[in-house]
């Protein structure tokens, strides 16, 4: 393990999104990150697993928001989804890929419809300073080939878009920044809030598309998602054509 600043750095981890959680109920700071290299268990959404090979980026943030304003703390998986968008963009721009990242419901990151990027927020509440977990995966240097087959289809990295190497800590840097900049703020201030909106609506790349929608124990329904609402849901139109809007629901692009 190295230390460099608010940074953590570990060779191998069973989880960054665990140890931090350690972490954080160990009294460490908000804004403090764990990287590791590999991951041994690394997690995904609703239990899933998230492949950790080496050359992506597998960082975990702890984020303090503010106690009085914990009742909005599920805003920040959104604006963490902007934060690494934004990221993202910076880093397209540097290695002078063309194509433009988007956004994928609850918080994916997409290029045309692979993913390149996923977020897992947890939040510790049984403790005295409730604190939140950014989890992030970003396939930076590891290529798509060596992915498990059933991903390779549906994933892609920097290294495969721009054929060239990116610097994982330059990466985290940026990542860490961007995530400074927005959260824990957009618990606080509306206008942070109406800002993530508004980028969710510009980028979000499900819009008009058909999409599955699933959640555990629910039958998958066909969809088009018509566009996102002032509390941060998916508004989506079901193939009876009545719209509703979903919380917690994962979406997957029809190809
Ligand atoms: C998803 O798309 O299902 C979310 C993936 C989140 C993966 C990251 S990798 C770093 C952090 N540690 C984990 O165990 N998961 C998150």
């Amino acid at each position: 393990m190295t230390k460099d600043g608010r940074f953590i750095f570990l060779d191998s981890v069973s989880s960054t999104n665990e140890e931090a959680k350690r972490l954080g109920r160990e009294g460490a700071e908000g804004g403090a990150v764990v990287a590791a290299r590999r991951q041994t268990a690394g997690r995904g959404r609703l239990g899933r697993t998230w492949e950790s090979p080496e050359g992506a980026l597998l960082m975990s943030m702890i984020v303090m928001p503010d106690q009085n304003h914990m009742d909005k703390i599920t805003r920040i998986s959104l604006a963490a989804g902007v934060a690494v968008l934004h990221a993202l963009d910076s880093i397209f721009e540097e290695c002078s890929i063309a194509a433009r990242p988007g956004l994928g419901w609850p918080n994916d990151l997409l290029v045309d419809t692979k993913k390149i990027a996923g977020i897992l927020c947890e939040a510790v509440l049984d403790c005295d300073a409730p604190f939140v977990v950014i989890g992030i995966g970003i396939n930076i240097n590891n290529r798509v080939a060596s992915l498990p087959e059933e991903l390779r289809k549906i994933s892609t990295s920097v290294a495969d878009l721009g054929n060239s190497e990116y610097s994982i800590r330059a990466a985290l840097e940026k990542t860490a920044l961007m995530l400074d900049n927005r959260i824990p703020r957009v618990v606080e201030r509306s206008e942070e809030w109406s800002d993530t909106l508004k980028v969710w609506r510009e980028r979000c790349v499900l819009i008009g598309r058909e999409v599955m929608i699933s959640s555990p124990g629910v039958a998958p329904e066909k969809a088009v998602p018509t566009g996102i609402d002032d509390e941060g849901r998916l508004i989506i139109k079901t193939q009876n054509g009545r719209e509703r809007a979903v919380e917690f629901e994962e979406t997957t692009l029809s190809r």
